[in-house]
Order: C-alpha cells, then sequence, then structure tokens
C-alpha cells in the first residue's frame, strides 16, 4: 500500500505451519526467535517472527481490549514483543477483520474475538505491544469483496493512525480461491494472499480447492506477476520448505519458485530443529538477492510446455533470473534462450544460484533438470554481439 514499510518482499517466519493452533506459545515463540540468530537466518536478512491464530484470551478484557492467552503466554505479549526486538527481529501478529478468528471459526478454539466493530482499538493495543507486522485474515465465506475492500481498509487506516510503521499482511482467500486473486489489493495492503493455504505437498489433483501444494498455488499466482512491486506483493502463501511432505529437491524448487515470483518468503518449518540441508535452502544469499531485488518484479512463466516451464524475473541491473522448472516425474532437458527471457544481443553470463559458478553463452540457456527440480540462474548482459569473437558467437558455447 502507499507508504508501505515493505519495499521489498518481507522475509521472516510463521508459527502456523509447525505448531498450529494448541501448539503455540511463548516458549516455542522465544525458542523461534532465538534460532532465527542462531541458524543464522536473521543476519540471512529474516527480520519477521509472527505468531499465528490462538495466542489471545477467548475473552477481551472488561474495557473490550484483546490480551494474551493467560496460560500460553503467561508472560503478556508486551514482554514477548520485548524479546523478540532484543533477538535484533520484528514482532509479528495474528487477528481477523470478522467476528471469529479461523480457529475459532472451525471450532478448535473457544471464543469470538474478531476486529470486527474494535479496529482502532486493537490497532492501537498492537501498537502499544510493539507490533510491527499484522496479518489479518478474512477467514469466512461470508461477505462480498466490497465488504471485504471496507473491513481491511478500517483496519489500514487504524494501523496508519497509530504512527508506528506496520506491515500489513491480509486474507482476503480463504473461501474464495477462485474469485480472491483477481482483485490487486495494492492500495489497502502491502501483501495479500492469492491461493487457499498450502501445505507440505507437491500437487493436489483437485486443482483450486484446500489443501493446495506448491503446483497448484504456482499455477494460480504465476499468472498475477504484474501486481508486484514496492509495497504490493502477492502472497502465495508461507513456505513449507522443510517440512515432512516434501523431498528436499521439492523444498528447493518451492523455495527458488517462490523467490522468482517475488513471494514474501515466511519460513514455516521448525527452525529450531532444521538440518543443515534446510537451512542452507532458506539461507540461500543468490536466490534472496533475486527475491528482494530493489526492482520488485513478479518472476513470469514465459514458457509453458506441460512439465516443463521456463520462468523469468528481470532484475534491477538489467539482469534476468530464469528458472528451467521440471514439474514432472522424470530427468528432462529444459532449454531457453536469451531472447526469450527479455534480453537482448552479446554473449551472456550465467551464474548458476544454486553454486555460485559461472558460464558464458551466447544466448542458450538450458541444463538437464532432474524430476520436481529447477536450475537456476541470473544471466547478465555481457560483451555486445559487435566485440565478441566468432569462437564466442557459437552456439552452446556456454
Ligand atoms: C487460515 C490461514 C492460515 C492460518 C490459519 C489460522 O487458514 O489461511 O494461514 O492463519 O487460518 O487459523
Amino acid at each position: 500500500a502507499p507508504g508501505s514499510p515493505a519495499l521489498t518482499p518481507p522475509l521472516g517466519w510463521n508459527s502456523w505451519n509447525s505448531f498450529g493452533c494448541n501448539n503455540v506459545n511463548e516458549t516455542v515463540i522465544r525458542q523461534a526467535a532465538d534460532a532465527m540468530v542462531s541458524s543464522g537466518m536473521r543476519d540471512a536478512g529474516y527480520d519477521y517472527v509472527v505468531v499465528d491464530d490462538c495466542w489471545f484470551d477467548p475473552q477481551r478484557d472488561a474495557q473490550g481490549n484483546l490480551r494474551a492467552h493467560p496460560t500460553k503466554f503467561p508472560s503478556g505479549m508486551r514482554a514477548l514483543g520485548d524479546y523478540i526486538h532484543s533477538r535484533g527481529l520484528k514482532f509479528g501478529i495474528y487477528q481477523v477483520p470478522t467476528e471469529r478468528t479461523c480457529a475459532q471459526r472451525v471450532g478448535t478454539y473457544p471464543g469470538s474475538t474478531g476486529s470486527s466493530g474494535h479496529e482502532v482499538r486493537d490497532a492501537n493495543t498492537f501498537a502499544s505491544w510493539g507490533v510491527d507486522y499484522l496479518k489479518y485474515d478474512w477467514c469466512s465465506p461470508e461477505g462480498t469483496r466490497e465488504e471485504q475492500i471496507v473491513r481491511f481498509t478500517l483496519m489500514r487506516d487504524a494501523l496508519r493512525a497509530t504512527g508506528r510503521p506496520i506491515v500489513y499482511s491480509i486474507n482476503p482467500n480463504s473461501f474464495h480461491a477462485v474469485t480472491g486473486p483477481t482483485y490487486d489489493w495494492g492500495q489497502v495492503a502491502d501483501l495479500w494472499r492469492t491461493t487457499e493455504d498450502l501445505l507440505d505437498i507437491w500437487q493436489n489433483g483437485n486443482t483450486n480447492s484446500y489443501p493446495m501444494g506448491v503446483g497448484n498455488v504456482i499455477d494460480i499466482n504465476a499468472p498475477l506477476a504484474a501486481q508486484n512491486g514496492p509495497g504490493h506483493w502477492n502472497d502465495p502463501d508461507m513456505l513449507v520448505v522443510g517440512r515432512p511432505g516434501l523431498t528436499l529437491t521439492e523444498s528447493r524448487s518451492h523455495f527458488a519458485l517462490w523467490a522468482l515470483m517475488a513471494a514474501p518468503l515466511m519460513a514455516g518449518n521448525d527452525i529450531r530443529t532444521m538440518s543443515a540441508e534446510v537451512s542452507a535452502i532458506l539461507r540461500n544469499p543468490r536466490l534472496l538477492a533475486v527475491n528482494q531485488d530493489a526492482l520488485g518484479a513478479g518472476g513470469r512463466r514465459v514458457r509453458d510446455d506441460g512439465a516443463a516451464e521456463v520462468f523469468a524475473k528481470p532484475l534491477s541491473d538489467g539482469s534476468v533470473a530464469v528458472g528451467l522448472f521440471n514439474r514432472g516425474g522424470g530427468t528432462t532437458a529444459i532449454t531457453t534462450t536469451a531472447a526469450q527471457i527479455g534480453l537482448s544481443g552479446g554473449t551472456f553470463t550465467l551464474t548458476d544460484l544454486w553454486t555460485g559458478a559461472t558460464s558464458t553463452t551466447g544466448g542458450q540457456i538450458s541444463a538437464s533438470v532432474p524430476a520436481h527440480g529447477v536450475a537456476l540462474y541470473r544471466v547478465s548482459g555481457g560483451i555486445p554481439l559487435e566485440n565478441t569473437t566468432s569462437r564466442l558467437r557459437g552456439a552452446g558455447s556456454g
């Protein structure tokens, strides 16, 4: 949204995918904050620690204020925010614009503590706790888009009126998997969910319904690339990198595609116990640089041959990040050209975004890509064609 504190896609961690409603409490959030530091994630650029649903007392206080759940968060949310800030991180929290949070609506948590009718009070409460990021989740089968715009705008204005920079992350899309993403929410929020919840599955054959797999989310989010830019981001949901349902190859591809789509990168695995391989995926500096590029362009799917797809994300220095993505079950050779990803003339330097290794090409970009894998390059404009020798001009010189 205009004036957004999120000029590049937000990076962080959210409690939902690993702790859900029943297992979230202040101990695990503090441990996650500690793990953000000890794993090197903070130093790689991840800064938000977001406490998702089920942190609150099911009753507001006598004045109508939200308060922390007395046994799950006995120290209170202000103290939790202080702890997170003391680690050099930022504090995020979850709430809804309706009557009941998602867990309250589905009946796994008691009460009816949504912000409907309490927007200003709740925004002030969050600011007083030091909240830096609000995830605001419609989560109701009821409501038209017009009502959503009104309610989401009320909280946007209430947050702004606090004077505290608070990233505003909305989910207008639960139960509206097909209609939700077709609206550009960039005037209202800094990021907005475009799909149903992503779980750690590769592909749900039931393409447009809960739960979504990595492939389903890509198919809905990729065509929305033009909506992306500094302060307004499509949000294809939090990461399931490192969750048990994905292989390491699938986690790598999922992370790479989210980076190319300029998605917010909110880890959802248990970062206290993650393997070195998973940690390395999340901290890949070359992919994070592509995701955080100042231009903020969303990667486009420039070719779709069924299983073989090519994604290209223009970067602020004139180079292009390209992904050769194999969604199919066997190893496949995938080829694109500099022209197809928007570069013309000359020879080009290819930097492999996994390894950092460089090579040169006259324009052809190809790789043998394993099942569910992605080959990734940053393609930098090299010497203009007229200055190269004929040796470098030859096909396949890379
Ligand atoms: C919805 C959201 C999830 C999570 C849960 C919490 O399903 O899409 O990301 O916040 O609610 O109940």
